[in-house]
């Protein structure tokens, strides 16, 4: 099965430990300490939305943009209950992003940039991030880290059990091409039986300076690099690391 379909409709029973909250306000920490009062924003790889409402409903107008109409569908509904800002949600790659309109800042959080595993897509999607932006727009995007995705996760097996959905995870590292591939097996009660789903997961461990040199190529010039959640260079065991683009 393709990654995000039967996965996307227990995602969030699986994330439920994560607090979004706490994501959001680290967002709007970053729009404070860069200045910039942005309206209108886009999500990358927004999933089933968990970010991208929490911004509507404290009041910005937000594109979500996703590859998976299952986790799309999700956020849909989620949306329902959401005003203050508006929200479109877009069935779109972001390898081939196409948005209708310039905007204050894009946003990509919680691994999206994890799942661009070739040099050249990358390099296509910050350049047309760039486009898309306004002048004195912000990119703000964080990578699962290349210690996270070869120490961590890699070659190691997760399982959880939870109340009508449980999972086996299991990871494999190829340090030769720095993939992690997760091999996930869900299992959903439907009824009175479990039905068993598979999917494939493949995520890129990017090197920070790598990044950093595709970014100036596709034109930004200011360029910070955070130890997520917080403000503080990224340490060699950072979990999460958030990359900071204003463009100019
Ligand atoms: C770990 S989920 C994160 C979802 C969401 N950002 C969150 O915070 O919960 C990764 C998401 O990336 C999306 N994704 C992966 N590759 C993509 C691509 N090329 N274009 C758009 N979305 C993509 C998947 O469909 C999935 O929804």
């Amino acid at each position: 099965m393709e990654a995000y379909s039967a996965f996307a409709y227990v995602y969030d029973k699986l994330m439920k430990d994560v607090d979004y909250e706490k994501w959001t306000n680290y967002i709007e920490d970053i729009f404070k300490r860069y200045g910039v009062i942005p309206k209108n924003m886009a999500e990358l790889a927004c999933g089933t939305g968990n970010l991208t409402n929490k911004l509507v409903g404290r009041g910005y107008n937000l594109i979500g943009v996703d590859c998976s109409e299952d986790m799309l569908s999700v956020a849909q509904e989620k949306a329902m209950d959401v005003s203050e800002g508006s929200v479109i949600y877009l069935n779109q790659d972001m390898r081939e992003l196409f948005l209708p309109t310039e905007l204050d800042a894009i946003l990509c959080v919680c691994d999206g940039m994890n799942y661009i595993t070739k040099d050249e897509e990358i390099t296509k999607i910050f350049k047309s991030v760039y486009e898309h932006l306004k002048s004195g727009g912000l990119f703000i995007f964080d990578v699962s880290s290349y210690y996270k995705l070869s120490t961590i996760l890699g070659q190691n097996t997760y399982a959880e059990n939870y109340e009508g959905v449980s999972y086996i995870w299991e990871n494999y590292f190829d340090e030769t091409k720095n993939i992690c591939d997760f091999d996930l097996t869900i299992f959903v009660k439907e009824g009175k039986i479990y039905k068993k789903y598979e999917e494939n997961h493949k995520q890129r461990a990017h090197k920070e300076n790598e990044i950093i040199e595709n970014l100036k190529n596709a034109g930004f010039e200011k360029i910070n690099v955070f130890d997520a959640f917080g403000f503080e260079e990224p340490k060699e065991n950072s979990e999460r690391i958030y990359f900071v683009c204003k463009k100019m």
